[in-house]
């Protein structure tokens, strides 16, 4: 089956370039804005994944329920508090988003920016219902209510987009207790390990970093950074911590803890121990987290199921 004409759309939206010189003045000055601790806050660190989406529930949520009120005769003084309020929480929302969009990739920065675009309109157009409902022209506010609505659906669906098919707000490092097996696994000899240096080893296909310390203790965590994979082995080891090379997250090496964002999620951390010169990793698993046994006994399961219900 082909490709449908909007999926055609968004990915050619994907790999449009015009825009990408303003893109890149726009992301450096919204990484430049002082906003100091309340930047993670505003990436979601303290929820576990990014807070944008929550945040948009407001304004969308009141907009909607204006348009509802707006096709009910005699409710437009309730839509114009809704739509008052949706303004107001619209631009906390925005700036979570922006912080955000500064951190993507070039293809999910200019899906963004449309976003962004269409949801700047649809806060235009509901600030112009406002200001017609508030000097008597409930009529012309409703329209302009309408238009709004239209905008934020198409903000909203690039938003999708983003999420979904370009996986701008997800855990990069989610699938790692999914795959790799239980117990101990050889990574190298000790002397392959140079003290506080990133070596990058693979288990079971999943790239981890182990990082060896002076005092020769050593650590391992999933090395595709839980933010959008960007390559740990080759960040900056200080202080207990290794600093993600793309965009600057930094995780306890002990324990996988992000310290810093804009990752929301840590890295899965491994044990580690010394056999007679060798170093072996064992992957730290949280109580009740799938192991890949159980996933592949499930599997059968819904295979035998498929396949029972595939005969006559
Ligand atoms: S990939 Fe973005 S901080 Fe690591």
């Amino acid at each position: 089956m082909g490709q449908n004409r909007m999926l055609w759309l968004l990915d050619a939206l994907e790999r449009d370039p015009r825009a990408d010189a303003a893109t890149d003045v726009l992301a450096r000055r919204v990484r430049a804005l002082p906003l100091g601790s309340a930047r993670d806050a505003l990436h979601g660190r303290w929820l576990g994944h990014p807070v944008h989406p929550l945040m948009v529930q407001v304004p969308i949520g009141s907009w909607m329920s204006a348009a509802v009120l707006d096709l009910w005769p005699g409710r437009s003084r309730e839509a114009g508090l809704l739509v008052g309020v949706g303004l107001a929480a619209a631009g906390p929302a925005a700036l979570a988003g922006a912080v955000d969009w500064a951190e993507l990739h070039r293809q999910q920065k200019r899906v963004g920016l449309v976003h962004a675009v269409a949801n700047t309109a649809a806060v235009g157009l509901y600030g112009t219902s406002l200001f017609c409902r508030l000097t008597g022209r409930s009529g012309t506010g409703r329209a302009y209510g309408f238009l709004g609505l239209t905008a934020v659906g198409l903000g909203g669906m690039l938003g999708g987009h983003l999420a979904y098919r370009q996986a701008s707000g997800a855990n990069h490092a989610e699938e790692v207790p999914h795959v790799v097996s239980d117990g101990w696994h050889g990574v190298g000899t000790v002397d392959e390990f140079p003290a506080g240096q990133p070596v990058r080893r693979t288990v079971d296909n999943v790239p981890v970093l182990v990082v060896r310390e002076t005092g020769g203790t050593f650590h391992a965590l999933a090395e595709r950074c839980s933010h959008l994979a960007g390559p740990l082995s080759e960040g900056t080891i200080s202080d207990g911590c290794v600093q993600c090379p793309w965009h600057g997250s930094v995780f306890r090496l002990s324990d996988g803890w992000n310290v810093r964002g804009p990752a929301t999620a840590p890295q899965p951390a491994f044990d580690t121990r010394v056999v007679d010169g060798h170093v072996e990793i064992r992957l730290r698993r949280a109580d009740g987290t799938e192991t890949p046994a159980e996933r592949g006994a499930e599997a059968d399961e819904a295979g035998t199921r498929a396949e029972g219900e595939r005969r006559p």
